[in-house]
């Protein structure tokens, strides 16, 4: 398996991690055999959020650790909070709000740190000095090994680095074969058409500049959770091409569609939200394909672009 350096520290994981926002809907025996597919694959990262759920993401894979007999050392355990869901409606950044986030996140998970833990998406409220409090407390408790952000732009990234301690070593963000704002404005730079909008402050350029990991989710979906584009009729001229990409790397779809995000040399990882054992497994041999160039951009003219 690839392994990924994050953000500018030693620590070393897989390329390809799992997210855990559809576990909630499996039983434990069931993100158990999730659990044992994804190390039997060599992938060792977890992503998770305390809202997934409502919490019972985090409850069942906590459930499936203990099931699996999965030493929680095994993972690299991230989850995101500072979004309130339920009868409350907010995004939530000040520290007691963060604090208890942490707190309840390693009681459902029945675990005693977590090695990255994210703000889940920009408060338009937030106080840095408040977040960099929290951050110092959880740091100092061993509650959390690593900081993080989730959708910031790079002038929400940077006011927040200007005051806390701690490197923030990852950002997550969309991003897959149908969803490539990231670079597309860039080969649009100065023209008028929609394609030249740059929609996040020039992130992927600002997040190599700074060694921030870029984590891409929802790696199979169009649009905001519209649907899988892997086998969707709507998408003829892409599924032909990553099905001929696939017959010749001897592998699968969405495998490709994995390594096409790998290929991008901002050294991503990718989140995979399947939560079939088959399919992970699937997903998982794109780790071990390097696209061509002329491949790479091919899968992007597939998908609709094109190049001025
Ligand atoms: N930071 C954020 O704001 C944010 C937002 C969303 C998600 N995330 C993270 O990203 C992770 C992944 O997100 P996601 O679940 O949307 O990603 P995804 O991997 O793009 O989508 C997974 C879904 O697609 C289905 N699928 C995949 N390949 C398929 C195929 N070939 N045919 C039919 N169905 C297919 C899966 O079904 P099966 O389970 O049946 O395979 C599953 O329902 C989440 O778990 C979470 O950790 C973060």
């Amino acid at each position: 398996m690839l392994q990924r350096k994050i953000g500018n520290s030693y620590w070393e994981t897989s390329a390809i991690a799992l997210g855990n926002m559809r576990m909630a809907a499996l039983t434990s025996t069931e993100a158990a055999e999730v659990l044992d597919t994804a190390l039997e694959n060599e992938i060792n990262f977890i992503d998770s959020a305390d809202m997934y759920g409502d919490g019972k993401s985090e409850l069942i894979f906590g459930e499936a650790l203990k099931e699996a007999n999965i030493s929680r050392d095994k993972f690299f355990i991230q989850s995101k909070g500072g979004i309130v869901t339920g009868d409350e409606k907010r995004y939530d950044f000040s520290k007691q709000h963060l604090l208890d986030s942490v707190d309840g996140i390693l009681e459902r998970m029945g675990i005693e740190y977590l090695d990255s833990y994210l703000l889940h998406r920009p408060d338009p409220l937030m106080e840095p000095e408040a977040i960099a409090e929290a951050f110092d407390i959880l740091q100092a408790n061993g509650k959390v090994r690593h900081f993080g952000v989730s959708n910031f732009n790079p002038e929400q990234f940077q006011m927040l680095q200007a005051v806390v301690d701690q490197k923030l070593m990852i950002n997550q963000l969309q991003f897959s074969i149908m969803h490539t704002g990231m670079i597309d404005y860039g080969m649009h730079t100065n023209m008028t058409d929609t394609r030249s909008f740059d929609h996040d402050g020039g992130i992927l350029e600002f997040a190599r500049r700074n060694e921030v990991t870029i984590q891409a989710w929802s790696p199979f979906q169009y649009g905001f959770f519209e649907g899988v584009f892997v086998d969707n009729d709507k998408f003829p001229e892409l599924n032909e091409l990553l099905a001929k990409l696939a017959k010749k790397y001897d592998t699968n779809k969405n495998a490709i569609a994995v390594a096409w995000i790998l290929r991008h040399p901002a050294n991503m990882q990718v989140i995979l939200g399947t939560m079939n054992p088959k399919r992970i497994k699937e997903s998982a041999a794109g780790g071990a394909i390097t696209l061509t160039k002329q491949e790479w951009y091919d899968v992007y003219f597939a998908a609709g672009n094109d190049l001025p």
